[in-house]
């Protein structure tokens, strides 16, 4: 099977020095690749930037921003069986990027923000995939019932869902603890390193029913 993994933060430059970034360190995203890529499937794995060294016999499509990072899906996603959208997708960017670096003046600077293309929810509506889609849900609280109304809101099959309250776990951890949330059932995954975690979700991804 072909799979298209997104993975990574992404970069929302303010000016040619700065940008807007999150914690995400792709590790589970990187894992999640080497793990579809050890069963034998075909891998696109489309990253932010990260300091990970890209799994062997990965196809690597480097990206920085989230318009990038959509684009990329966009035009990659034809003959692709299963997609894992795992990437820390920044939610908004500088509605402008200044050519020159901005300079020190005022005391106080306020940044204009405006939102990025949402890559999870255009999957089947503006780019009309129709495989096996599985979204990452990072939650506070109430980590299954919002994972399961992301899943339906998102037309996915199954949602990744864990608690980024705790930092044992998650984001910028060598460990996650996650929840797989379906349309009709949850199944917990216990705690472990991101690439056993990788292997049992990669696991649960083939065998989704259509
Ligand atoms: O809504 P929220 O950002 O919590 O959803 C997280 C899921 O959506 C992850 O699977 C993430 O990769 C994906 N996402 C995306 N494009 C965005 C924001 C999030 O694909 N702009």
């Amino acid at each position: 099977m072909k799979f298209l993994i997104t993975a990574g933060p992404t970069r929302e430059a303010l000016d040619p020095v700065r940008y807007l970034t999150n914690r995400s360190s792709g590790r589970m995203g990187y894992a999640l690749a080497g793990a579809a890529r050890h069963e034998g499937h075909e891998v696109l794995l489309i990253s932010g930037p990260t300091t990970l060294d890209i799994p062997a016999g990965v196809d690597f499509v480097p990206v920085e921003s989230a318009q990038q990072m959509y684009d990329a899906v966009r035009d990659l996603i034809g003959g692709v069986d299963i997609a894992i959208l795992c990437a820390a997708v920044a939610d908004y960017r500088p509605v402008a990027v200044a050519e020159q670096k901005i300079k020190k003046h005022a005391d106080k600077l306020v940044i204009e923000l405006e939102r990025t293309p949402d890559i999870l929810g255009s999957m089947r509506s503006v780019f009309g995939f129709t495989g096996k889609l599985i979204g990452f849900a990072a939650e506070t609280q109430d980590v299954e019932s919002y994972a399961r109304e992301k899943l339906h809101r998102k037309q996915c099959d199954m949602v990744v869902a864990n608690d980024v309250s705790r930092a044992d776990i998650g984001f910028d951890a060598r460990e996650n603890e996650v929840l797989l949330v379906f349309a009709e059932h949850t199944i917990p995954l216990k705690k472990d390193t991101k690439e056993q975690v990788a292997m049992r979700i990669i696991e649960h991804a083939t065998i989704i029913k259509p």
